[in-house]
Protein backbone atom coordinates (compact mmCIF):
# COMPACT_ATOMS: atom_id res chain seq x y z
CA UNK A 1 0.00 0.00 0.00
CA UNK A 2 1.40 2.96 -1.05
CA UNK A 3 1.42 6.41 0.89
CA UNK A 4 -1.29 9.14 -0.05
CA UNK A 5 0.06 11.97 -1.98
CA UNK A 6 -0.79 14.35 0.69
CA UNK A 7 0.85 12.84 3.27
CA UNK A 8 4.14 13.18 1.48
CA UNK A 9 6.75 15.68 2.23
CA UNK A 10 6.11 16.48 -1.71
CA UNK A 11 2.92 17.41 -0.93
CA UNK A 12 3.77 20.76 0.91
CA UNK A 13 6.18 21.79 -1.83
CA UNK A 14 3.22 21.81 -4.41
CA UNK A 15 1.75 23.75 -2.11
CA UNK A 16 4.75 26.01 -1.88
CA UNK A 17 4.20 26.54 -5.61
CA UNK A 18 0.65 27.23 -5.17
CA UNK A 19 1.05 30.29 -2.89
CA UNK A 20 3.45 31.43 -5.18
CA UNK A 21 1.26 31.48 -7.98
CA UNK A 22 -1.72 32.92 -6.30
CA UNK A 23 -0.21 36.55 -6.30
CA UNK A 24 -0.47 36.02 -9.89
CA UNK A 25 -2.92 36.66 -12.55
CA UNK A 26 -3.23 33.57 -15.15
CA UNK A 27 -3.47 36.87 -17.59
CA UNK A 28 -0.12 37.47 -16.04
CA UNK A 29 1.22 34.05 -17.19
CA UNK A 30 0.57 34.48 -20.88
CA UNK A 31 2.30 38.00 -20.69
CA UNK A 32 5.01 36.51 -18.97
CA UNK A 33 5.61 33.73 -21.91
CA UNK A 34 4.54 33.77 -25.41
CA UNK A 35 4.92 29.96 -25.67
CA UNK A 36 2.47 29.10 -23.52
CA UNK A 37 -0.04 27.75 -25.08
CA UNK A 38 2.54 25.17 -26.86
CA UNK A 39 3.74 24.34 -23.39
CA UNK A 40 0.08 24.20 -22.12
CA UNK A 41 -1.92 21.79 -24.61
CA UNK A 42 -1.27 18.40 -25.67
CA UNK A 43 -2.68 16.66 -29.17
CA UNK A 44 -3.53 12.98 -28.48
CA UNK A 45 -5.45 9.92 -29.21
CA UNK A 46 -7.71 12.52 -31.72
CA UNK A 47 -8.41 15.25 -28.69
CA UNK A 48 -6.82 18.38 -28.03
CA UNK A 49 -6.17 19.16 -24.28
CA UNK A 50 -5.95 22.72 -23.55
CA UNK A 51 -4.83 24.00 -20.57
CA UNK A 52 -3.08 26.83 -20.99
CA UNK A 53 -5.54 28.82 -18.39
CA UNK A 54 -5.09 26.92 -15.69
CA UNK A 55 -3.03 28.94 -12.87
CA UNK A 56 -0.24 26.70 -13.31
CA UNK A 57 3.41 27.12 -14.13
CA UNK A 58 5.73 24.78 -15.70
CA UNK A 59 7.48 24.02 -11.93
CA UNK A 60 4.35 23.57 -10.29
CA UNK A 61 3.51 21.05 -13.04
CA UNK A 62 6.62 19.23 -13.25
CA UNK A 63 6.28 18.57 -8.95
CA UNK A 64 2.71 17.14 -10.13
CA UNK A 65 4.34 15.18 -12.10
CA UNK A 66 6.87 13.93 -9.34
CA UNK A 67 3.76 13.16 -7.17
CA UNK A 68 2.38 10.76 -9.71
CA UNK A 69 6.03 8.96 -9.03
CA UNK A 70 5.63 9.41 -5.33
CA UNK A 71 2.16 7.44 -5.26
CA UNK A 72 3.48 4.51 -7.41
CA UNK A 73 1.02 5.13 -10.18
CA UNK A 74 2.89 2.94 -13.09
CA UNK A 75 2.65 0.11 -10.81
CA UNK A 76 -1.06 1.03 -9.82
CA UNK A 77 -1.79 1.02 -13.66
CA UNK A 78 0.09 -2.82 -13.94
CA UNK A 79 -1.65 -3.51 -11.42
CA UNK A 80 -4.84 -2.69 -12.90
CA UNK A 81 -4.55 -4.58 -16.02
CA UNK A 82 -3.15 -7.75 -14.62
CA UNK A 83 -6.45 -8.23 -12.98
CA UNK A 84 -4.91 -7.71 -9.44
CA UNK A 85 -7.71 -7.20 -6.91
CA UNK A 86 -7.30 -3.66 -6.65
CA UNK A 87 -10.68 -2.87 -5.16
CA UNK A 88 -9.68 -3.78 -1.65
CA UNK A 89 -12.74 -3.41 -0.01
CA UNK A 90 -14.60 -5.58 -2.06
CA UNK A 91 -11.84 -7.92 -2.56
CA UNK A 92 -12.60 -7.79 -6.66
CA UNK A 93 -10.15 -7.03 -10.08
CA UNK A 94 -10.65 -3.48 -11.62
CA UNK A 95 -10.98 -4.51 -15.07
CA UNK A 96 -13.24 -2.50 -17.29
CA UNK A 97 -10.21 -2.47 -19.34
CA UNK A 98 -10.91 -5.46 -20.86
CA UNK A 99 -14.28 -5.08 -22.04
CA UNK A 100 -12.74 -2.89 -24.97
CA UNK A 101 -9.69 -5.10 -25.52
CA UNK A 102 -9.54 -6.31 -29.01
CA UNK A 103 -8.68 -9.74 -30.05
CA UNK A 104 -5.23 -10.69 -28.94
CA UNK A 105 -4.72 -7.93 -26.66
CA UNK A 106 -4.77 -10.42 -23.60
CA UNK A 107 -5.84 -7.61 -20.76
CA UNK A 108 -7.04 -9.37 -17.72
CA UNK A 109 -5.35 -12.82 -18.77
CA UNK A 110 -6.16 -15.31 -21.47
CA UNK A 111 -9.42 -16.20 -20.10
CA UNK A 112 -11.19 -12.96 -19.73
CA UNK A 113 -10.51 -12.48 -22.82
CA UNK A 114 -11.92 -15.40 -24.43
CA UNK A 115 -14.92 -14.72 -22.39
CA UNK A 116 -15.15 -11.01 -23.00
CA UNK A 117 -14.61 -11.69 -27.06
CA UNK A 118 -17.67 -14.19 -26.79
CA UNK A 119 -20.10 -12.72 -24.83
CA UNK A 120 -19.74 -9.60 -26.48
CA UNK A 121 -19.87 -10.83 -30.28
CA UNK A 122 -23.10 -12.63 -28.67
CA UNK A 123 -24.42 -9.49 -27.49
CA UNK A 124 -24.01 -7.66 -30.53
CA UNK A 125 -25.11 -10.19 -32.60
CA UNK A 126 -28.56 -9.96 -30.99
CA UNK A 127 -28.56 -6.09 -31.32
CA UNK A 128 -28.05 -6.51 -34.93
CA UNK A 129 -31.05 -8.86 -34.91
CA UNK A 130 -33.16 -6.89 -33.08
CA UNK A 131 -32.11 -3.98 -35.48
CA UNK A 132 -32.66 -5.78 -38.16
CA UNK A 133 -36.82 -6.62 -36.97
CA UNK A 134 -35.00 -10.67 -37.11
CA UNK A 135 -35.59 -10.73 -33.25
CA UNK A 136 -39.23 -9.90 -33.04
CA UNK A 137 -41.91 -10.18 -30.01
CA UNK A 138 -44.61 -12.69 -29.91
CA UNK A 139 -46.60 -11.98 -32.92
CA UNK A 140 -43.73 -11.34 -34.72
CA UNK A 141 -43.68 -7.92 -35.29
CA UNK A 142 -40.45 -6.34 -35.06
CA UNK A 143 -39.52 -3.93 -32.29
CA UNK A 144 -40.09 -0.31 -32.72
CA UNK A 145 -39.24 0.69 -28.80
CA UNK A 146 -36.53 -0.54 -26.73
CA UNK A 147 -37.02 0.36 -23.35
CA UNK A 148 -33.38 -0.17 -20.97
CA UNK A 149 -34.50 -0.78 -17.63
CA UNK A 150 -31.73 0.15 -15.15
CA UNK A 151 -30.38 2.77 -12.37
CA UNK A 152 -26.84 4.18 -11.81
CA UNK A 153 -24.42 1.93 -14.39
CA UNK A 154 -26.55 0.30 -16.37
CA UNK A 155 -29.09 3.41 -17.06
CA UNK A 156 -26.11 6.75 -16.84
CA UNK A 157 -23.94 5.33 -19.58
CA UNK A 158 -25.93 3.21 -22.00
CA UNK A 159 -28.43 6.71 -21.86
CA UNK A 160 -25.58 8.93 -22.30
CA UNK A 161 -24.14 7.26 -25.71
CA UNK A 162 -27.82 6.73 -27.31
CA UNK A 163 -28.01 10.51 -26.98
CA UNK A 164 -24.60 11.18 -27.64
CA UNK A 165 -25.20 9.10 -30.85
CA UNK A 166 -28.36 10.37 -32.19
CA UNK A 167 -26.72 10.96 -35.70
CA UNK A 168 -25.72 7.31 -35.35
CA UNK A 169 -29.69 5.56 -34.78
CA UNK A 170 -31.29 5.73 -38.21
CA UNK A 171 -32.67 2.65 -38.96
CA UNK A 172 -33.01 0.92 -35.22
CA UNK A 173 -35.87 1.19 -33.05
CA UNK A 174 -36.52 4.56 -30.56
CA UNK A 175 -34.42 3.34 -27.74
CA UNK A 176 -35.41 4.98 -24.00
CA UNK A 177 -34.28 4.40 -20.61
CA UNK A 178 -36.31 3.97 -17.19
CA UNK A 179 -34.65 4.13 -13.82
CA UNK A 180 -36.67 5.80 -11.19
CA UNK A 181 -38.49 4.10 -9.17
CA UNK A 182 -41.84 6.47 -8.72
CA UNK A 183 -43.62 5.04 -11.48
CA UNK A 184 -43.80 8.55 -13.56
CA UNK A 185 -40.96 7.31 -15.57
CA UNK A 186 -41.69 4.21 -16.90
CA UNK A 187 -45.32 5.24 -17.12
CA UNK A 188 -44.06 8.43 -19.34
CA UNK A 189 -42.22 6.14 -21.27
CA UNK A 190 -45.14 3.46 -22.23
CA UNK A 191 -47.56 6.52 -22.75
CA UNK A 192 -48.78 5.65 -26.21
CA UNK A 193 -46.59 1.84 -27.14
CA UNK A 194 -47.77 -1.11 -28.26
CA UNK A 195 -46.91 -3.65 -26.31
CA UNK A 196 -46.64 -5.76 -29.20
CA UNK A 197 -43.47 -3.96 -30.65
CA UNK A 198 -41.78 -3.21 -27.22
CA UNK A 199 -38.54 -5.14 -26.14
CA UNK A 200 -37.40 -4.24 -22.40
CA UNK A 201 -34.04 -4.91 -21.36
CA UNK A 202 -33.26 -5.18 -17.42
CA UNK A 203 -30.15 -4.25 -17.04
CA UNK A 204 -28.64 -4.91 -13.16
CA UNK A 205 -25.51 -5.97 -12.30
CA UNK A 206 -27.16 -7.93 -8.97
CA UNK A 207 -30.44 -7.93 -10.32
CA UNK A 208 -31.75 -6.97 -6.61
CA UNK A 209 -32.08 -2.90 -7.39
CA UNK A 210 -35.29 -2.06 -5.99
CA UNK A 211 -35.84 0.24 -8.43
CA UNK A 212 -34.66 -1.86 -11.77
CA UNK A 213 -37.17 -4.84 -10.24
CA UNK A 214 -39.50 -2.88 -9.65
CA UNK A 215 -40.26 -1.07 -13.17
CA UNK A 216 -39.44 -4.27 -14.72
CA UNK A 217 -42.10 -5.91 -12.56
CA UNK A 218 -44.45 -3.38 -13.47
CA UNK A 219 -43.70 -3.52 -17.23
CA UNK A 220 -43.76 -7.58 -17.32
CA UNK A 221 -47.14 -6.86 -16.10
CA UNK A 222 -47.99 -4.42 -18.67
CA UNK A 223 -46.55 -6.63 -21.44
CA UNK A 224 -48.31 -9.92 -19.77
CA UNK A 225 -52.01 -7.75 -19.38
CA UNK A 226 -51.98 -7.41 -22.97
CA UNK A 227 -50.00 -10.33 -24.74
CA UNK A 228 -50.46 -12.98 -22.13
CA UNK A 229 -48.11 -14.45 -19.97
CA UNK A 230 -46.59 -16.57 -23.09
CA UNK A 231 -45.46 -13.66 -24.10
CA UNK A 232 -42.91 -12.60 -21.84
CA UNK A 233 -40.00 -14.45 -22.87
CA UNK A 234 -39.95 -13.02 -25.90
CA UNK A 235 -40.10 -9.17 -24.88
CA UNK A 236 -37.49 -9.23 -22.18
CA UNK A 237 -33.58 -9.57 -22.75
CA UNK A 238 -31.75 -9.00 -19.41
CA UNK A 239 -27.69 -8.09 -18.44
CA UNK A 240 -26.40 -9.21 -15.25
CA UNK A 241 -24.15 -11.14 -13.00
CA UNK A 242 -27.20 -12.83 -11.19
CA UNK A 243 -28.40 -16.09 -13.63
CA UNK A 244 -30.75 -17.11 -11.23
CA UNK A 245 -32.72 -14.54 -10.87
CA UNK A 246 -32.45 -13.64 -14.49
CA UNK A 247 -34.09 -16.98 -14.68
CA UNK A 248 -36.70 -16.65 -12.06
CA UNK A 249 -38.03 -13.53 -14.27
CA UNK A 250 -38.15 -15.61 -16.88
CA UNK A 251 -35.65 -14.41 -18.73
CA UNK A 252 -34.97 -16.39 -22.44
CA UNK A 253 -31.54 -17.91 -22.01
CA UNK A 254 -30.84 -16.72 -25.42
CA UNK A 255 -31.60 -13.19 -24.36
CA UNK A 256 -29.35 -13.15 -21.58
CA UNK A 257 -26.26 -11.57 -21.16
CA UNK A 258 -23.60 -11.78 -18.71
CA UNK A 259 -21.36 -9.10 -16.69
CA UNK A 260 -18.45 -10.12 -13.93
CA UNK A 261 -18.10 -9.43 -10.75
CA UNK A 262 -14.64 -7.22 -11.47
CA UNK A 263 -16.39 -4.55 -13.56
CA UNK A 264 -18.36 -1.47 -11.02
CA UNK A 265 -21.69 -0.39 -12.43
CA UNK A 266 -20.38 2.82 -13.26
CA UNK A 267 -17.79 1.48 -15.40
CA UNK A 268 -19.84 -0.94 -17.16
CA UNK A 269 -21.21 0.55 -20.48
CA UNK A 270 -18.65 -1.48 -22.35
CA UNK A 271 -20.14 -4.60 -21.89
CA UNK A 272 -23.43 -6.30 -22.18
CA UNK A 273 -24.67 -3.15 -20.19
CA UNK A 274 -24.43 -1.14 -23.53
CA UNK A 275 -26.84 -3.75 -25.17
CA UNK A 276 -29.59 -0.57 -25.42
CA UNK A 277 -26.94 1.40 -27.08
CA UNK A 278 -25.76 -1.51 -29.01
CA UNK A 279 -28.90 -1.84 -30.75
CA UNK A 280 -29.44 1.82 -31.04
CA UNK A 281 -26.19 2.41 -32.89
CA UNK A 282 -25.81 -0.81 -34.10
CA UNK A 283 -22.34 -3.43 -33.78
CA UNK A 284 -20.07 -1.40 -36.14
CA UNK A 285 -20.58 1.93 -33.97
CA UNK A 286 -20.67 -0.14 -31.06
CA UNK A 287 -17.06 -1.37 -32.04
CA UNK A 288 -15.66 2.09 -32.74
CA UNK A 289 -17.06 3.24 -29.52
CA UNK A 290 -14.66 0.71 -27.82
CA UNK A 291 -11.81 0.93 -29.88
CA UNK A 292 -11.99 4.70 -29.33
CA UNK A 293 -12.12 3.62 -24.93
CA UNK A 294 -8.59 1.19 -25.86
CA UNK A 295 -7.01 3.34 -28.11
CA UNK A 296 -6.98 5.54 -24.74
CA UNK A 297 -6.09 2.99 -22.63
CA UNK A 298 -3.09 2.31 -24.52
CA UNK A 299 -2.48 6.06 -24.26
CA UNK A 300 -2.52 6.06 -20.59
CA UNK A 301 -0.36 2.50 -20.04
CA UNK A 302 2.39 4.29 -22.54
CA UNK A 303 2.52 8.10 -22.66
CA UNK A 304 5.00 9.94 -20.45
CA UNK A 305 3.04 11.73 -17.75
CA UNK A 306 3.82 14.77 -19.13
CA UNK A 307 2.28 13.72 -22.53
CA UNK A 308 -0.79 11.61 -20.72
CA UNK A 309 -4.30 13.19 -21.10
CA UNK A 310 -5.83 11.14 -18.38
CA UNK A 311 -2.46 12.04 -15.84
CA UNK A 312 -2.97 15.11 -16.65
CA UNK A 313 -6.99 15.68 -16.37
CA UNK A 314 -6.28 14.19 -12.86
CA UNK A 315 -2.94 16.56 -11.63
CA UNK A 316 -5.45 19.36 -12.97
CA UNK A 317 -8.14 18.29 -10.68
CA UNK A 318 -5.66 18.00 -7.50
CA UNK A 319 -4.35 21.13 -8.19
CA UNK A 320 -7.85 22.70 -8.56
CA UNK A 321 -9.69 21.01 -5.32
CA UNK A 322 -6.58 20.13 -3.15
CA UNK A 323 -4.44 23.34 -3.56
CA UNK A 324 -6.69 25.80 -5.22
CA UNK A 325 -9.50 25.23 -3.04
CA UNK A 326 -11.93 24.93 -5.29
CA UNK A 327 -14.63 22.27 -4.41
CA UNK A 328 -16.70 22.03 -7.98
CA UNK A 329 -16.24 20.68 -11.62
CA UNK A 330 -18.40 22.52 -13.89
CA UNK A 331 -18.88 19.98 -17.32
CA UNK A 332 -20.10 22.40 -19.99
CA UNK A 333 -20.75 20.59 -23.71
CA UNK A 334 -20.91 22.76 -26.64
CA UNK A 335 -23.31 20.01 -28.05
CA UNK A 336 -26.71 19.46 -27.22
CA UNK A 337 -26.00 15.88 -27.40
CA UNK A 338 -23.84 15.44 -24.74
CA UNK A 339 -26.37 16.48 -22.07
CA UNK A 340 -26.41 13.79 -20.09
CA UNK A 341 -22.76 13.23 -19.56
CA UNK A 342 -23.00 15.50 -16.86
CA UNK A 343 -25.02 13.31 -14.94
CA UNK A 344 -22.89 10.39 -15.91
CA UNK A 345 -20.03 12.23 -14.97
CA UNK A 346 -21.52 12.53 -11.67
CA UNK A 347 -21.80 8.82 -11.04
CA UNK A 348 -18.35 7.89 -12.62
CA UNK A 349 -16.34 10.83 -10.47
CA UNK A 350 -18.58 11.11 -6.81
CA UNK A 351 -19.24 7.53 -6.53
CA UNK A 352 -15.87 6.38 -7.44
CA UNK A 353 -14.05 9.29 -5.17
CA UNK A 354 -16.80 10.82 -3.01
CA UNK A 355 -14.66 8.99 0.11
CA UNK A 356 -13.17 10.45 3.70
CA UNK A 357 -11.53 7.28 4.48
CA UNK A 358 -8.00 5.70 3.10
CA UNK A 359 -7.52 2.56 1.83
CA UNK A 360 -5.88 1.67 5.66
CA UNK A 361 -9.05 3.05 7.36
CA UNK A 362 -7.93 6.02 8.22
CA UNK A 363 -9.73 9.51 7.74
CA UNK A 364 -8.45 11.77 5.65
CA UNK A 365 -7.46 15.46 6.08
CA UNK A 366 -7.90 16.44 2.45
CA UNK A 367 -10.54 17.08 -0.40
CA UNK A 368 -11.33 14.08 -2.04
CA UNK A 369 -13.91 14.31 -5.55
CA UNK A 370 -14.99 17.80 -6.32
CA UNK A 371 -18.87 18.02 -7.06
CA UNK A 372 -19.64 17.84 -10.58
CA UNK A 373 -22.23 19.62 -12.22
CA UNK A 374 -22.78 21.19 -15.49
CA UNK A 375 -24.75 21.59 -18.41
CA UNK A 376 -24.81 21.90 -22.33
CA UNK A 377 -22.92 25.31 -22.38
CA UNK A 378 -25.26 27.40 -24.21
CA UNK A 379 -27.92 26.83 -21.68
CA UNK A 380 -25.42 27.23 -19.34
CA UNK A 381 -24.60 30.42 -20.63
CA UNK A 382 -28.08 32.30 -20.09
CA UNK A 383 -28.46 30.08 -16.53
CA UNK A 384 -25.54 30.21 -14.01
CA UNK A 385 -22.24 31.21 -15.87
CA UNK A 386 -23.50 34.80 -13.84
CA UNK A 387 -22.52 33.57 -10.50
CA UNK A 388 -19.45 31.90 -12.81
CA UNK A 389 -17.78 35.27 -13.76
CA UNK A 390 -19.12 37.25 -11.24
CA UNK A 391 -19.91 35.60 -7.97
CA UNK A 392 -18.38 35.36 -4.85
CA UNK A 393 -17.95 30.83 -5.13
CA UNK A 394 -15.56 29.87 -7.58
CA UNK A 395 -15.33 26.74 -9.77
CA UNK A 396 -13.21 24.81 -12.30
CA UNK A 397 -14.46 24.22 -15.44
CA UNK A 398 -14.18 21.62 -18.30
CA UNK A 399 -15.21 23.02 -21.62
CA UNK A 400 -15.86 20.23 -24.69
CA UNK A 401 -16.31 21.19 -27.93
CA UNK A 402 -16.70 19.58 -31.13
CA UNK A 403 -15.10 21.28 -34.48
CA UNK A 404 -17.64 19.33 -36.83
CA UNK A 405 -21.54 19.16 -36.42
CA UNK A 406 -22.50 16.13 -35.91
CA UNK A 407 -25.53 16.49 -37.61
CA UNK A 408 -24.29 18.39 -40.14
CA UNK A 409 -25.35 22.57 -39.21
CA UNK A 410 -21.79 23.68 -39.36
CA UNK A 411 -23.11 27.24 -39.39
CA UNK A 412 -24.28 26.32 -36.34
CA UNK A 413 -22.23 24.48 -34.63
CA UNK A 414 -19.40 27.95 -35.50
CA UNK A 415 -21.63 29.41 -33.32
CA UNK A 416 -21.17 26.81 -30.76
CA UNK A 417 -17.49 27.36 -30.96
CA UNK A 418 -17.42 30.82 -31.27
CA UNK A 419 -19.27 31.34 -28.15
CA UNK A 420 -17.38 28.21 -26.32
CA UNK A 421 -13.68 30.09 -27.21
CA UNK A 422 -15.28 33.53 -25.52
CA UNK A 423 -16.28 31.94 -22.85
CA UNK A 424 -12.91 30.31 -21.93
CA UNK A 425 -11.47 33.74 -22.78
CA UNK A 426 -13.79 35.78 -20.59
CA UNK A 427 -13.53 33.35 -17.39
CA UNK A 428 -9.34 33.35 -17.76
CA UNK A 429 -9.41 37.31 -18.50
CA UNK A 430 -12.19 39.17 -16.85
CA UNK A 431 -13.04 42.82 -17.46
CA UNK A 432 -11.27 45.26 -15.46
CA UNK A 433 -9.77 48.79 -15.99
CA UNK A 434 -10.02 52.50 -15.45
CA UNK A 435 -14.01 54.02 -15.85
CA UNK A 436 -15.41 50.22 -15.84
CA UNK A 437 -18.26 50.15 -13.10
CA UNK A 438 -17.59 47.95 -10.61
CA UNK A 439 -21.03 46.17 -11.13
CA UNK A 440 -19.29 45.25 -15.09
CA UNK A 441 -15.72 43.98 -13.46
CA UNK A 442 -14.90 40.60 -14.62
CA UNK A 443 -11.96 39.48 -11.85
CA UNK A 444 -11.20 36.50 -14.45
CA UNK A 445 -8.93 33.71 -13.18
CA UNK A 446 -11.34 30.75 -13.22
CA UNK A 447 -9.65 28.05 -14.52
CA UNK A 448 -10.62 26.02 -17.42
CA UNK A 449 -9.31 23.25 -19.57
CA UNK A 450 -10.48 23.06 -23.28
CA UNK A 451 -11.12 19.46 -24.69
CA UNK A 452 -11.62 20.04 -28.16
CA UNK A 453 -12.34 17.33 -30.96
CA UNK A 454 -13.00 16.85 -34.60
CA UNK A 455 -16.92 15.53 -34.31
CA UNK A 456 -18.81 13.70 -32.02
CA UNK A 457 -18.65 9.96 -33.41
CA UNK A 458 -18.53 6.59 -31.75
CA UNK A 459 -14.66 6.58 -31.39
CA UNK A 460 -14.38 10.20 -29.78
CA UNK A 461 -16.96 9.09 -27.71
CA UNK A 462 -14.88 5.95 -26.40
CA UNK A 463 -11.91 8.34 -26.21
CA UNK A 464 -14.05 10.91 -23.85
CA UNK A 465 -15.61 8.26 -21.21
CA UNK A 466 -12.05 6.27 -20.99
CA UNK A 467 -10.10 9.86 -20.59
CA UNK A 468 -12.62 10.57 -17.33
CA UNK A 469 -12.31 7.02 -16.05
CA UNK A 470 -8.44 7.00 -16.08
CA UNK A 471 -8.55 10.42 -14.86
CA UNK A 472 -10.60 9.49 -11.65
CA UNK A 473 -8.50 5.93 -10.89
CA UNK A 474 -5.33 8.40 -10.97
CA UNK A 475 -6.72 10.87 -8.87
CA UNK A 476 -8.40 8.07 -6.51
CA UNK A 477 -4.45 6.90 -6.03
CA UNK A 478 -3.13 10.13 -5.16
CA UNK A 479 -5.86 10.97 -2.69
CA UNK A 480 -5.05 7.22 -0.88
CA UNK A 481 -8.84 6.02 -1.19
CA UNK A 482 -10.65 3.19 -2.85
CA UNK A 483 -12.52 4.21 -6.17
CA UNK A 484 -14.33 1.20 -6.62
CA UNK A 485 -17.03 0.66 -4.27
CA UNK A 486 -19.58 2.54 -3.38
CA UNK A 487 -20.58 1.71 0.58
CA UNK A 488 -21.73 5.12 0.64
CA UNK A 489 -24.58 4.25 -0.89
CA UNK A 490 -26.03 1.28 0.70
CA UNK A 491 -27.28 2.95 4.22
CA UNK A 492 -30.10 4.68 2.10
CA UNK A 493 -30.69 1.33 0.54
CA UNK A 494 -31.03 -0.27 3.87
CA UNK A 495 -32.80 2.15 5.13
CA UNK A 496 -35.41 2.37 2.62
CA UNK A 497 -35.93 -0.95 2.22
CA UNK A 498 -36.79 -1.36 5.78
CA UNK A 499 -39.57 1.89 5.29
CA UNK A 500 -41.06 0.98 2.59
CA UNK A 501 -43.83 -1.56 4.80
CA UNK A 502 -44.03 1.36 7.39
CA UNK A 503 -45.24 3.75 4.79
CA UNK A 504 -47.90 1.68 3.12
CA UNK A 505 -49.12 1.01 6.70
CA UNK A 506 -48.00 4.23 8.98
CA UNK A 507 -49.85 2.71 11.86
CA UNK A 508 -46.98 0.36 11.87
CA UNK A 509 -44.53 2.84 12.82
CA UNK A 510 -42.53 1.83 15.53
CA UNK A 511 -39.24 3.95 17.04
CA UNK A 512 -39.06 6.53 14.50
CA UNK A 513 -37.93 9.89 14.92
CA UNK A 514 -39.88 13.04 15.31
CA UNK A 515 -38.82 14.53 11.70
CA UNK A 516 -39.54 10.83 10.50
CA UNK A 517 -43.13 10.50 12.08
CA UNK A 518 -44.16 14.54 11.27
CA UNK A 519 -43.52 13.12 7.82
CA UNK A 520 -45.39 9.74 7.77
CA UNK A 521 -48.44 12.64 9.35
CA UNK A 522 -48.45 14.02 5.23
CA UNK A 523 -48.61 10.13 4.43
CA UNK A 524 -51.63 9.57 6.33
CA UNK A 525 -53.23 12.83 5.61
CA UNK A 526 -52.29 13.35 1.65
CA UNK A 527 -52.69 9.84 0.14
CA UNK A 528 -55.86 9.14 -1.99
CA UNK A 529 -56.88 12.43 -1.54
O1 LIG B 1 -26.36 3.45 -6.79
C1 LIG B 1 -25.62 2.42 -6.23
C2 LIG B 1 -25.38 1.33 -7.21
O2 LIG B 1 -24.82 0.29 -6.47
C3 LIG B 1 -24.50 1.77 -8.37
O3 LIG B 1 -23.16 1.58 -8.09
C4 LIG B 1 -24.98 0.90 -9.48
O4 LIG B 1 -24.58 1.40 -10.72
C5 LIG B 1 -26.44 0.88 -9.20
O5 LIG B 1 -26.57 0.87 -7.80
C6 LIG B 1 -27.21 -0.25 -9.81
O6 LIG B 1 -26.88 -1.51 -9.31
P1 LIG B 1 -27.28 -2.80 -10.13
O7 LIG B 1 -26.52 -2.78 -11.42
O8 LIG B 1 -26.88 -3.95 -9.28
O9 LIG B 1 -28.75 -2.76 -10.37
Amino acid sequence: MTTPGPRLPIWNEIAAHESRLAALHTRDLFAQDPQRYAKFSREAVGLSFDFSRQRLDLEALYKLYALLDFVQMRDQIDAMWAGAHINTTEDRAVLHVALRQPKGARIGGAAIEAEVLAERERMLDFADRVRAGKITGSTGKAFSLVVNIGIGGPDLGPAMGVLALAQFTAGGPRVEFVSNVDGNHLADVLAGAEPATTLFIVASKTFTTLETLTNATTARGWLAGSLGEKAVPSHFAAVSTNTQAMNAFGVHPDYRFNMWDWVGGRYSMWSSVGVSLAVAVGSKHFNEFLAGGHEMDQHFREAPWADSLPALMALIGVWNINFRRLPTLAVLPYDDRLKRLPAYLQQLEMESNGKSVTLDGSRVEWDTAPVIWGEPGSNAQHSFFQLLHQGTLRAALDFLLPVNSSCGNQAQQDLAIANCLAQAEAFMDGQAGEGIPPQKVHIGDRPSTLVMFNRLDPRTLGRLVALYEHKVFTQGVIWGISSFDQWGVELGKKLAASLVPVVQDPASARDVSPAMLGALQHVVRWRGK
